[in-house]
């Protein structure tokens, strides 16, 4: 009778093991599968008017910095209001001076045939701001992220023009200049500038043709995290600089010598990762060295390159694009030759012209229920809503090289609220046939973003609506 019972009990405990583990085997297979169009409400796009940061544990960010949308409710630098519209054109000036940086790689006369002359014209640097220590006692300052630049760069006293919080390195025990003559100098490389009476090593960066910053190259204690202090980090204290915004500066991510991730290399052996919240109204972050541990089966891999060739970006190789599960007809070699741009401060996508027409060819057929508004900017396929309780959204996953298949957040990555009742697709065509494809931040939202340098690849782990 016990010995009955028992075996009764064992079979139970199994078989309510193999239900959970069935379970959870195909509700996974259903994430990972399920390409097919998502029904959402309408009024279930967030309204972006508050902050919920707050909602996170304050342990939440103890090895990690905060990441907070620049134009968002979160932003401390709130004072600028633009409109959406406002926000794509900046985007647009990115993509394009992404495009014109590219362009000059290939042949210098195209570079100066496409730099844009229109005087205002500026390289935003990015949606995603953090807030970094600097010097000895330490001062807190707002900058951008950027994974398209290396040097890290904060405006510094005495300035010719102080817009923003700015560094001073006479008030800081630990700053210190560096040499003209050092080889740390040296590694500037064109962004070394040649000063007739070089005592101190100077930078200048230029981007696009009105944002600039100039200054000295100096070390300095940064403080990442309260655990991840570097104390002799090498960066521009910029004594002229022109900055379209009220950030402090630019903390570079890219892949040359003189960037944060290379710098660090000995403590994050170069791997970090970021995510970006679905929606404005939540914060995300941003994470050096190895810290998905235990999760770290869940995420999916594809090669990433650094091209020394076209040293400032990260490439990864997108293969093709699924709608509603059907591949689209698009050959691989659209993408590809030297790859696409997986960028931090770009918004939206941009493909070569011909995919992109075959992407709205297949997002218009799978939403031609609903009518369309008038586009947007850079967005070109917008739909009027406002008679809509829910909609169907259709799937969008991007195929990259190693089978590694990335479903979109339907809320970002696929359909953009322009306004209550205005929402299009979040993809835009490039202008000439030599531009990049460029992967912009809507697209990689909910997802972590695992930038692992020495191992040669980009991992994706989904991690849920707000990171
Ligand atoms: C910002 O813009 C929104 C929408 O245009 C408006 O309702 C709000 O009052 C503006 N806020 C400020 C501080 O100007
Ligand atoms: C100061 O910065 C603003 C933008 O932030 C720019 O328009 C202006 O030209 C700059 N002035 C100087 C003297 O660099
Ligand atoms: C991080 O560590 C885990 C567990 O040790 C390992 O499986 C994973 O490959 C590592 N990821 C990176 C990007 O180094
Ligand atoms: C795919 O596109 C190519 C080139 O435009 C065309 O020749 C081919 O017929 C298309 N295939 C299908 C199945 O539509
Ligand atoms: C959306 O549709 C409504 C109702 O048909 C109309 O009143 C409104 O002007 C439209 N708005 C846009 C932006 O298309
Ligand atoms: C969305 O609303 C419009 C306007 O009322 C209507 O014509 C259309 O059928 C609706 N679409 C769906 C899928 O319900």
């Amino acid at each position: 009778m016990d010995i009955h019972l028992t075996s009764l009990l064992r079979f139970i405990l199994s078989s309510s093991t193999i239900l959970l583990l069935f379970l959870s085997c195909c509700w996974y297979k259903i994430e990972a599968h399920g390409e097919e169009m998502i029904e959402v409400e309408v009024n279930s796009f967030l309204p972006e008017t508050t902050c919920m940061s707050s909602q996170k544990g304050s342990d939440y960010y103890r090895n990690k910095l905060q990441l907070v949308d620049k134009h968002g409710p979160c932003s401390p630098l709130g004072k600028k209001n633009l409109s959406i519209e406002e926000i794509l054109l900046e985007d647009q000036l990115r993509v394009r001076s992404i495009h014109s940086m590219i362009g000059k790689q290939f042949s210098p006369r195209d570079y100066k045939a496409k730099i844009p002359t229109k005087a205002g014209y500026s390289l935003k640097t990015g949606n995603f701001i953090v807030n970094i220590g600097l010097g000895t006692p330490k001062k807190y300052f707002w900058v951008s992220i950027d994974t398209g630049s290396s040097l890290t760069w904060i405006r510094c006293q005495p300035c010719s023009n102080c817009s923003a919080p700015t560094f001073n390195p006479s008030k800081s025990s630990s700053y210190s200049s560096i040499s003209c003559t050092s080889p740390d100098c040296s590694q500037l490389g064109s962004n070394k500038y040649n000063s007739p009476q070089c005592t101190n090593c100077m930078y200048q960066i230029h981007y696009a043709d009105t944002d600039f910053s100039i200054g000295n190259f100096g070390r300095e204690k940064l403080t990442l995290t309260s655990s991840d202090v570097v104390p002799s980090f090498q960066f521009g204290c910029g004594l002229r600089n022109s900055l379209g915004d009220s950030t402090s500066g630019l903390l570079g991510l890219g892949p040359k010598q003189v960037s944060l991730v290379s710098q660090t290399a000995a403590k994050f052996g170069k791997v970090f990762s970021y995510c970006f919240p679905r929606s404005a109204s939540s914060t995300g972050y941003l994470a050096f060295g190895n810290q998905t541990g235990a999760t770290s089966s869940g995420v999916k891999y594809t090669q990433m390159r650094a091209l020394s060739r076209l040293p400032d970006n990260y490439f990864v190789l997108l293969m093709g694009i699924s709608v509603n599960g059907q591949r689209l007809n698009i050959s691989s070699s659209a993408f590809t030759d030297p790859g696409t741009i997986i960028d931090s401060g770009s918004l939206v996508t941009h493909l070569p012209r011909s995919a992109y027409n075959i992407l709205r060819a297949a997002f218009q057929r799978a939403m031609s229920n609903y009518p369309s508004a008038p586009p947007t900017r850079t967005l070109d396929t917008c739909y009027n809503l406002s008679r809509n309780r829910t909609v169907n959204v259709p799937a969008i996953t991007l195929h990259f090289e190693g089978g590694t298949d990335i479903q979109l957040d339907p809320f970002s990555g696929v359909l953009f609220k322009i306004s209550a009742v205005q929402y299009c697709l979040a993809f835009a065509p490039n202008r000439d046939l030599v531009d990049q494809t460029i992967i912009g931040n809507l697209q990689q939202r909910t997802y972590e973003v695992i930038y692992d340098v020495p191992r040669g690849r980009l991992g994706f782990r989904a991690v849920g609506v707000n990171c």
